[in-house]
């Protein structure tokens, strides 16, 4: 019997996405002879029928570009907004399964994704999920399908505004994405020299940071690249942060969550300048002018690099390969050279963050590099 999967794309797009419905469905319908049909727009279309061809002329040529053909939303399925109000749409999203009569739902995305996988899966669905963010914080792979893009462009980025600081004996200070886990800051403040790399897993200490510029200026180096995570915070907010967010997990009742999470709203809002802040700060404590470069989405457009077309198209052949085997429930991981099943019980709800010792940290700090601790 034939095998009929769909697929969709969920959360914020990245490089790679299109690579990996290629991948998948050139592997299911060209080598095992299934029918593949897309869903838009991320979970929303699945619960509004929205389908897409996914025949291989849709499939030829989109190899090398960026986004996602089927495009893509941050939609809970247990959460979706319809006329302003949230409702639990996973009934919907099963009875569209069936009518479409899958086999299989192939799901691509994040952290979000993973989690809104495991909860179709425990609706009875046979799900199947590819890690994809330029964050690359998704557990239990060695990498996500974006991250080495966004890495270059983030790179190429600080090395033009070595040029500019250099020249005029300035700090720019660089915010990189990343959600709440530095990989991406790190990796290209490592690749392109920055002088400081500030990451959410080391919160920093303001006056530190000031005196490894200062230090440098007493070397004769009167210019200072500051690569910042967009989750990083100095020390004094980060505790404040992680307080409430345990004052979060911990609530007994309904009120003390609300209060919670009223709390960290406060405080994200008081942190949401964060950067402007540091720019501030640093040029009061040097004595040399700053300026703040936000790459923003920059980082996530565009065409993706060849790392990431090779690991989408293995993570996605690989896919195809556990449809045909019956093999569900699972995220297809990157282990080295191998793409191998993860249940989505030991994925979901997990982060891989940067270890304050990891490798790429210490590289780095024996180079020079200030983390501000
Ligand atoms: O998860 C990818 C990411 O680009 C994060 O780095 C960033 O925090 C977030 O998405 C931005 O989301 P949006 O595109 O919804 O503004």
């Amino acid at each position: 019997m034939t095998k009929h999967i769909g697929i969709l794309t969920a959360g914020g797009d990245s490089p790679g996405l299109n690579a990996a419905i290629r991948g998948v469905g050139k592997a299911a319908q060209g080598y095992y002879g299934m029918q593949m049909i897309g869903f838009r727009d991320g979970f929303r279309g699945l619960v509004e029928n929205r389908t897409a061809r996914m025949d291989g002329d849709v499939l030829s040529g989109i190899l090398t570009r960026g986004g996602t053909i089927l495009g893509t939303g941050r939609d809970k399925p247990h959460r979706m907004t319809f006329g302003g109000k949230k409702q639990d749409m996973t009934d919907t999203i099963v009875e569209n399964y069936r009518a479409n009569h899958l086999d299989a739902l192939i799901c691509l995305g994040g952290g979000g994704t993973q989690k809104n996988a495991l909860q179709l899966m425990q609706k009875g669905l046979n799900i199947i999920t590819l890690p994809k963010t330029i964050d690359n914080d998704v557990a239990m792979t060695d990498s996500t399908f974006g991250f080495d893009t966004a890495l270059g462009i983030a790179t190429d980025a600080i090395d033009r505004l070595h040029s500019t600081a250099h020249s005029h004996h300035r700090i720019i200070v660089v915010e990189i994405m990343g959600h709440r886990a530095g990989w991406l800051a790190l990796g290209s403040g490592i690749a392109g020299g920055a002088d400081v790399i500030l990451l959410p897993e080391i919160p920093y200490d303001l006056e530190t940071v000031a005196k490894a510029i200062r230090k440098r200026l007493r070397s004769g180096k009167n210019f200072s690249i500051v690569a910042v995570a967009e989750g990083a915070l100095p020390k004094e907010q980060a505790l404040l942060t992680r307080a409430a967010e345990e004052r979060k997990l911990k609530a007994e009742d309904k009120k003390a969550r609300k209060q919670a999470k009223q709390e960290l709203a406060i405080l994200g809002a008081a942190n949401a300048n964060h950067t402007v802040w540091l720019s501030q700060r640093l040029e009061e404590l040097t004595g040399l002018e700053s300026r703040v470069t936000i790459l923003g989405h920059l980082q996530r457009g565009g065409t993706p690099s060849a790392a990431d077309r090779l690991l989408a198209t293995r993570l996605g052949t690989a896919c195809a390969d556990l449809v045909a085997e019956g093999h569900y429930g699972v995220m297809v991981a990157a282990r080295g050279e191998e793409a191998v099943p993860v249940p989505l019980e030991e994925v979901a709800g997990r982060k891989k963050l940067v270890p304050p010792d990891h490798p790429w940290v210490e590289s780095a700090k024996r180079v020079g590099t200030s983390f501000g601790d």
